[in-house]
């Protein structure tokens, strides 16, 4: 907690410092994109403001999925200095919404016509009471794994298409001398795995669990076995994985010391950086039991409220420069992720992002396209910080077995309603 305390008071420390220095034609953009994948892609967002004219100054607040940066945001606004942009997940910017702290883009949406292209899985996270309130610029996926291709070849298996092949092809690779699983213990990563071992029991399952809440999936046998399969995992990781970012995991993946990473597609954007190639230097398969399913999550940019006119059509202009389809393309070809509007070309992703355009659209079609738990997109923050705190406790061996697990999860969430 004090760890936490210090690292939010350095944070606002900083974000008023960087405040005093905007114009009124820039906007100040709080967001947790520091990797180096991800930073290649603040490059390119920044780049288009700038042809643009609108300047940027700069408000990261490092740690994955985001937490760390909500807590800096509600710092800042509870001392009526809110940043003009802010990087937003799903239920987070309903809350934000619903507080009335964000700018209408109501009238800039009409006139650009983002509802006839904007996918309704995310207007559902983009408007509020009829009015939109945020630009996204991506969709993400969490149910992926990136496994290093010599490492699978030395196997002499194929790339698991079920758990009982994932956990032949994870054996393999421990007797090869590697770790097999690169992973890294904090609990948000611990729900991103865990994302993908629920919907691996099937969609309708991931449904009534994740997002109708119902006690029964919560609690009953199928989640049991969930639990169970998270704890074999567990079994798969290194010594030292505890509290390791999610971006040197990646990096133990890239460099052949760990067979495979389960985790959302921005960690491709580490393989990128790395001059990695899709289908030469590593794969991407859907977690293992999940292909023709998703589960999503949009980063969107939510306008807070401001009084001076500069900085307000400054946020009309990133808000138009992020729904430009030709940097929908050039950010998700950086990111990892795809674009957030459905026309634009897949051109010039790589096979992996041509996979995730390709998947999305099929899932969305079939109804097998779901919002992430453990990105903000399932359920709110309540709830998805309680199941944070069950999934994290089971991976680390706290409960006798995925039984008693999913009861405690089933107990976590009622609570947290
Ligand atoms: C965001 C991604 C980001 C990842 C790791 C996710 O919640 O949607 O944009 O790269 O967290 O930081």
């Amino acid at each position: 907690m004090r760890a936490m305390m210090k690292t939010t008071v350095k944070a606002v420390a900083v974000l008023a410092m960087t405040t005093s220095l905007a114009k009124a034609s820039d906007v100040e953009v709080l967001h947790w994109w520091t990797s180096g994948g991800e930073a290649a892609a603040v490059g390119v967002l920044k780049d288009n403001l700038a042809a643009g004219g609108t300047g940027w100054v700069d408000m990261p607040v490092a740690g994955g999925g985001g937490e760390a940066a909500m807590t800096a945001l509600r710092a800042r606004v509870t001392a009526g200095d809110a940043p003009t942009a802010v990087q937003m997940l799903g239920f987070d910017i309903l809350d934000w919404a619903g507080e009335g702290a964000l700018a209408d883009l109501t009238a800039t949406a009409t006139a650009e016509g983002w509802d006839k292209v904007v996918p309704a899985a995310l207007q559902q996270f983009s408007t509020s009471d009829g009015k939109w309130v945020a630009a996204p610029v991506n969709v993400h996926s969490t149910n992926w794994v990136w496994i290093n291709k010599a490492a699978l070849d030395a196997t002499g298996l194929a790339a698991p298409t079920t758990w009982e092949e994932l956990v032949a092809v994870l054996d393999k690779m421990k007797e090869n001398g590697i770790t097999p699983l690169g992973h890294g213990g904090q609990p948000w990563q611990e729900a991103t795995v865990f994302d993908g071992i629920v919907l691996s029991l099937g969609g309708d399952f991931y449904k009534s669990a994740f997002v109708d809440l119902d006690p029964a999936a919560l609690g009953g046998e199928q989640m049991a076995e969930a639990f169970n399969r998270l704890i074999t995992l567990r079994s798969y990781v290194d010594d030292n994985f505890s509290g390791r970012d999610w971006n040197l995991a990646s990096a133990m993946v890239i460099n052949g010391e760990a067979g495979m990473q389960m985790m959302g597609d921005w960690a491709k954007g580490e393989f990128l950086k790395a001059g990695k190639v899709p289908g030469t230097d590593f794969v991407c398969i859907r977690f293992p039991g999940t292909q023709g399913s998703v589960t999503f999550n949009s980063d969107q940019f939510a306008m807070f409220n401001q009084t001076d006119a500069g900085k307000q059509e400054a946020q009309v202009n990133m808000a138009k420069a992020i729904m430009d389809p030709a940097f929908q393309s050039a950010f998700n070809v950086v990111k990892g992720s795809v674009p957030a509007r459905t026309d634009v070309s897949n051109e010039a992703f790589d096979d992996c992002g041509k996979k995730g355009m390709a998947d999305l659209a099929e899932a969305n079609t079939n109804g097998a396209l779901y919002g992430s738990m453990a990105h903000g997109h399932a359920a709110p923050a309540s709830v998805k910080n309680a199941t944070y705190d069950v999934i994290t406790a089971a991976f680390n061996g706290e409960y006798a077995d995925g039984a008693a697990a999913a009861a405690a999860l089933a107990e976590a969430v009622a609570a947290a309603q």
